[in-house]
């Protein structure tokens, strides 16, 4: 590839969560070998629960090594973690209700602070904790999973956001005016951007302008802004959403 992100083109969304499932479950097998444990950072929305739901069951249920995986977010909506539509709930239903990780390995953004900036400083607190970051350093998270919306956003940093240009806070508050839930919480681009992996998981026809923007015309939408430091960033697209792509974009045609 031209020093670009790896694109890996799937069939559809099945074959995403399969490919997704699976890219995870290396990601923590390499990272408590090297480090004895694994920092995640799910993402949130839709897409990602087929792949949730993946981790849940055998095989790769057995494979992951729950007892030293650490569960992180992205970003959260400003509403109580039982809520339709949290993130959390999503991912506590899909996967952290069915597996075996200790329950103070799972750190959720609490959405249902009556202060959503106090929430985001917590959590800031948090993080730091987790990593042993020293002051201002940033925690380095083994993987990060991503969605990215119509408008090409990503955890919940919009177009035209302030957050976009977040440099010292790894957490923030956020008042998304065109999300459904426009009071959140998100990881800005430094924690997202500091960490060792980063993989988009992106499917559906509806997300083929935004994926073309993004990775042939270079339009620089807030997803454009994830660039890893130092670490690899992957997008898993299915052929629905990369139809607008050339491809000499795709690094694998479709299993
Ligand atoms: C959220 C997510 C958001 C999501 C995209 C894609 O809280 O909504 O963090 O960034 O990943 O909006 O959502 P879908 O997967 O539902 O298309």
């Amino acid at each position: 590839m031209d020093g670009g992100p790896e694109v890996r083109l799937v069939a559809d969304a099945a074959a995403l969560a399969d490919a997704a499932a699976q890219a995870i479950v290396d990601a923590a097998v390499e990272s408590v070998a090297e480090r004895g444990r694994f920092s995640i950072v799910l993402a949130g929305g839709a897409t990602p629960r087929a792949t949730y739901m993946r981790l849940a069951v055998p095989p790769l249920a057995e494979r992951l090594p729950w007892d030293r995986t650490w569960v992180f977010f992205g970003d959260e909506r400003c509403v109580p973690p039982d809520h339709a539509e949290s993130n959390y709930h999503m991912a506590y239903e899909a996967l952290l209700s069915k597996v075996p990780i200790p329950g103070e390995r799972v750190f959720r953004l609490r959405g249902e602070a009556e202060d959503p900036e106090a929430a985001a400083t917590d959590y800031a607190r948090t993080l730091a904790g987790a990593f042993a970051t020293p002051r201002g350093g940033l925690p380095r998270f083994d993987l990060v999973l991503l969605g990215m919306g119509l408008d090409g956003h990503t955890a919940s940093l919009f177009p035209g956001s302030p957050a976009l240009k977040e440099v010292f806070r790894p957490v923030v508050a956020v008042h998304a005016a065109a999300a459904v839930l426009p009071q959140r919480l998100t990881l800005t681009f430094p924690p997202i951007n500091a960490a060792a992996r980063i993989i988009f998981l992106v499917s559906g026809a509806e997300k083929a302008k935004a994926v073309k923007a993004m990775l042939r015309d270079g339009v620089a939408l807030p997803a454009a802004m994830v660039r890893p430091l130092d670490g690899t960033l992957t997008w898993i697209v299915d052929r629905a959403a990369a139809s607008l792509l050339p491809p000499d974009r795709l690094a694998h045609s479709p299993r």
